[in-house]
């Protein structure tokens, strides 16, 4: 059985069993990314030994010391947890690409859900920037065409990460890094900008640029461009990092999933 399902054109669902695609089914799959930007495989049993080659499939899986490896032999599949009893807001609950702040940020991250609380309840959000820059008007597309965002690990959506190092005195250091804000991924052209980690346009920020600033996070995170992706047990979801903004949802109960990105 293999089979994709596109989701009102913002991701698509790929039926399948990931222990035993071929190389067709494989090429299929990544047109099928590069067409949506986010694609996810429910019902998927992995070993973590079958999960991290699949993900190899894609490129090198990164190392991410901001988050605990699952284990020594497996250092690059980092753990993501919320626990029922965690109080504050989720890793993550604010729209984003991941290490925007990181000179190389990863191409396509996935998560692989290995607990999680009842279907629907527990989602992760994805907004298109390919739909949001074939929206733009030309006007916005030649303003933004010349500008680079600056992004920092201590950025907005870390706030309560930072607030919770210093109070126990121990801080990790900054990192700072910028990118044009348009970028072309394989003939396509994307907004790549993320508001998370976002301090300011390389530029002096006048009035106009506030105000330019906030046109942009507005119009990269409306409701048309988006996919919300509820989450089940043995799901597997891969998205292209510079294409793709994501957040968590708030929401209460145990989930656990696992992560790996790649370069
Ligand atoms: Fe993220």
């Amino acid at each position: 059985m293999f089979k994709i399902i596109s989701k009102k054109n913002r991701a698509a669902e790929i039926i399948c069993n990931l222990n035993k695609i071929d190389n067709k089914q494989l090429k299929q799959i990544k047109s099928t990314l590069d067409k949506y930007g986010m694609i996810y495989f429910p019902k998927q049993k992995l070993t973590s030994k079958n999960y991290l080659n699949f993900a190899k499939k894609f490129g090198k899986p990164a190392n991410y010391p901001r988050l605990k490896g699952l284990n020594k032999k497996y250092p690059q599949i980092t753990v993501v947890q919320r626990k029922s009893t965690d109080k504050g807001p989720s890793f993550g609950e604010q729209f984003h690409t991941d290490s925007s702040y990181t000179k190389k940020p990863p191409r396509y991250t996935m998560l692989l859900s290995k607990l999680v609380p009842k279907k629907g309840v527990a989602n992760t959000d994805f907004s298109s920037q390919y739909l949001a820059y074939e929206k733009l008007s030309k006007n916005y597309k030649n303003k933004l065409k010349k500008l680079k965002g600056i992004y920092s690990s201590h950025g907005p959506i870390s706030i309560t990460t930072v607030e919770r190092e210093k109070e126990k005195g121990k801080i990790s250091k900054e990192l700072i890094s910028r990118h044009k804000i348009i970028r072309t991924i394989k003939n396509k052209k994307t907004i790549y900008c993320s508001p998370g980690h976002f301090l300011k346009f390389n530029t002096h920020m006048t009035k106009q640029k506030k105000e330019l600033k906030k046109f942009l996070f507005n119009h990269q995170t409306k409701k048309t461009f988006q996919y919300s992706l509820e989450w089940e047990k043995d799901q597997l979801a891969i998205w292209d990092n510079r294409a793709m903004l994501h957040q968590a949802t708030p929401f209460k109960g145990n989930r656990l999933l696992h992560r790996i990105t790649i370069l």
